[in-house]
């Protein structure tokens, strides 16, 4: 009752063109002390807005994302400044001047920026679907994140924005909603897989394919698309003139913000979120590396390493991130009492279910953060050990089961980190064989999920991973606890695809030639039976072609992220039918896909039509601007 009161009072007293802007809610509708006070930013806007039209600028492109099948998230920034806020905290009191000569309030900078939306299935704008006004302010750092309602499913449209009463326009955004629920869906629906975009090492080509293509409906992102390094400390950004902004280790609002705001001035990243709308969730690098619920690689929760970080704690900066996050990322709250919890699902009719996890921030027990490899040595097995954390979980393994009763062809899981058992001995010796900071850390967590899917007979399960750099197909499969034949695929129950990074360099070193990673990965598609293809050499992205049918998978690879360009090599295709529950392995033969590069099981790569780049000594095959 107390909450329903507290709200109505918010809503009594300030404008809808506050409330309409999200980013002012968040962190929580429900309890408007721990975010921005929209009340005392409405009392900033004054009846001479300081704003003229051209003073303002949409800095940082659109973007759409978390489409429904009657809604979508719409973004963009309006701005006196590309700069961005300083502010740690909420704002304090304000009251304007008054100038009692010309009986107005007196234009202030700290005024409020209006902007309109709309929406329409037509570029021309002809009939708008739906429409709006909204505010934004220094506060939420300029951003406007507003939710457009009334839509059709799966429908195309396209949306923009612009100054208030001018013509001071935003450029066109396109995006699509998903189907309703219950929706029988004929047509395929196609989805881009990234993870992994570091702004120093290099441009963002990935992004900008699928775009020149036009090749998807939907793009997926599995986190990391910011990282919080110095330059020199992880990057060759001097060699391409890309230095992420503040060049320093990153730990204060401002510096999550300005950080973000540099990497959305790629201009193939800038093409995908005008083009398509994104669903994402962020990684570990979205705060820092290596997090887990109280720490991360660079900061312990002690006194020692608070200080060493300049007086932010490692709750604080995981705040300064989040709020950094929900303010840039096209990206719905859905639980506005829970501002940590990304994890979330869409149901696209009766085709698949999209369920997109935490396995980083939200509640995740301690993780290899280097000085303690060999204490996790001793403890990854444990039962209490969780990814997700107890809420979750239950949220996870009741969505799997909702959704194979419903009926739902497929189950597709995004998720951060690799999610199959990769003994990578290779790198981190024959004793610890394991990266426990992916699934292999928290097996107790991993083997709840088995026990769901084998326990209810779960099938047509594809995980997706990101992570890690390079590229890992496998088949899903409980290794130990039920039989599985690796040339058939029989005891598998649906597959990982576990992709490449935008940019971020290969695992098994920065600048390894080809033919070391070739080595590098028939060494681990040996050692591991479920794991079919392993590349580690190529930056890239994967397509993902989704039928009742099948799935298809098209893995494509970068060939230089040093210039901008829309060179790429397809390097890798797999087909998972549906009931097959494993990769499809072709009549007569134990390959389990077509590829061009890396190490197959059972097969070579044909590198038959690939043109070798004598400049780079790279391969790749010319697929236009
Ligand atoms: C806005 O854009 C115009 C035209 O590109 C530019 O001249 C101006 O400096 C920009 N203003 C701001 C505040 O970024
Ligand atoms: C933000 O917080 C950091 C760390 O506590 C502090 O150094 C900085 O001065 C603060 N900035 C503002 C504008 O309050
Ligand atoms: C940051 O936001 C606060 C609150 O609106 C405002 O007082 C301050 O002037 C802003 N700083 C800049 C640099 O815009
Ligand atoms: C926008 O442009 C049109 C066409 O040039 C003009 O008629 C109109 O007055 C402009 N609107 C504003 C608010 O400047
Ligand atoms: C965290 O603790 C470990 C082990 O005591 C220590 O080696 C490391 O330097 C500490 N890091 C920070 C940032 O305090
Ligand atoms: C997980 O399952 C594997 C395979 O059966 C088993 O070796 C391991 O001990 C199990 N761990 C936990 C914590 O359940
Ligand atoms: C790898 O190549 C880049 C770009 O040429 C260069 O800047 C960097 O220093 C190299 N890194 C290593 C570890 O050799
Ligand atoms: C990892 O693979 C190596 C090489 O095949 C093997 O010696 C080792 O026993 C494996 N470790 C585990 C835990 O499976
Ligand atoms: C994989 O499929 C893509 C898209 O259909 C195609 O362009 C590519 O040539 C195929 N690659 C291989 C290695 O078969
Ligand atoms: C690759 O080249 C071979 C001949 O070298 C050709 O038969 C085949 O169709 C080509 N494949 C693709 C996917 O272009």
């Amino acid at each position: 009752m107390v909450r329903g009161f507290r709200l109505l009072c918010l809503v009594g007293t300030v404008s809808a063109a506050f409330t309409g802007n999200i980013n002012y809610l968040s962190p929580s509708k429900h309890h408007a002390s721990l975010g921005v006070s929209i009340s005392k930013v409405a009392k900033r806007t004054y009846t001479n807005s300081p704003w003229s039209s051209s003073q303002l600028n949409f800095t940082h492109g659109i973007a759409s994302g978390d489409p429904y099948d009657d809604s979508v998230i719409l973004w963009t920034r309006a701005a006196p400044t590309s700069d961005n806020n300083e502010s740690n905290i909420t704002v304090t009191g304000y009251v304007p001047l008054y100038d009692h000569s010309t009986e107005q309030y007196v234009a202030k900078s700290d005024s409020p920026v209006c902007v309109d939306w709309k929406i329409s299935s037509s570029k021309s704008f002809e009939e708008i679907v739906d429409s709006g006004t909204a505010y934004t302010s220094s506060d939420i750092d300029y951003t406007v994140k507003v939710e457009a309602k009334k839509l059709k499913p799966s429908t195309t449209y396209y949306y923009q924005f612009n100054v208030c009463n001018s013509n001071n326009t935003s450029p066109i955004g396109r995006t699509k909603t998903i189907p309703s629920a219950n929706d029988e869906v004929s047509d395929p629906i196609r989805l881009a897989v990234y993870s992994c975009s570091n702004y120093p090492f290099g441009f963002f080509n990935a992004y900008g394919n699928p775009v020149r293509k036009d090749s998807v409906d939907y793009v997926v992102h599995l986190g990391d698309y910011i990282y919080e390094y110095a330059n020199g400390e992880y990057g060759w950004g001097d060699s391409y003139g890309r230095i992420p902004l503040p060049n320093r280790e990153i730990f204060t609002l401002y510096d999550y913000r300005k950080r973000i705001a540099t990497y959305k001035t790629d201009l193939d990243l800038l093409a995908s979120h005008q083009n398509f709308p994104w669903i994402s969730v962020w990684d570990d690098h979205e705060v820092a590396d290596n997090t887990w619920r109280s720490g991360s690689s660079h900061m312990n929760n002690t006194e020692e390493s608070f200080v060493m970080d300049g007086g932010v704690s490692v709750d604080q900066r995981k705040m300064n991130a989040v709020r950094a996050y929900f303010e840039w990322m096209p990206i719905r709250q859905v639980d506005m009492d829970d501002n940590l919890r990304i994890w979330r699902d869409f149901k696209f009719g009766n085709l698949f279910d999209l369920v997109m996890l935490d396995t980083r921030q939200y509640d995740r027990a301690i993780t290899d953060v280097y000085w303690n490899t060999e204490y996790l040595g001793e403890i990854y097995n444990d039962a209490s050990r969780t990814l997700m954390g107890p809420r979750q979980e239950a949220w996870f393994y009741r969505t799997l089961r909702e959704s194979s009763t419903r009926g739902a062809t497929w189950r597709v899981i995004g998720n951060q980190i690799i999610f199959s058992r990769i003994n990578s001995s290779l790198s981190t010796g024959a004793d610890l064989p394991f990266n426990y900071d992916q699934w292999d850390g928290y097996q107790a967590n991993r083997n709840r999920t088995f026990h769901t899917i084998y326990e209810n007979n779960i099938g047509n399960n594809v995980f997706l991973a990101g992570d890690s750099h390079a590229s890992w197909v496998s088949d899903l499969v409980w290794l130990d606890e039920h039989p599985y034949d690796p040339s058939t695929g029989s005891g598998s129950m649906g597959v990982e695809f576990a992709g490449s990074a935008v940019s971020s360099p290969s695992p098994a070193g920065q600048n390894i030639t080809i033919d070391a990673a070739m080595a590098a990965s028939e060494w681990l598609t040996a050692a591991n039976a479920e794991l079919q293809w392993q590349d580690l050499y190529y930056r890239g992205y994967y397509e993902l072609y989704i039928s009742h049918e099948k799935v298809d998978a098209a893995f494509f690879g970068i060939p230089t992220t040093g210039v901008r360009n829309g060179d790429e090599i397809p390097l890798a295709n797999f087909t998972v039918f549906a009931g097959e529950n494993c990769l499809h392995r072709t009549d007569g033969s134990p390959a389990v896909g077509k590829v061009e590069t890396g190490s197959l099981k059972g097969g070579n790569p044909t590198l038959s039509n690939l043109t070798h780049d004598t400049e780079t000594g790279k391969w790749f095959t010319y697929t236009g601007p």
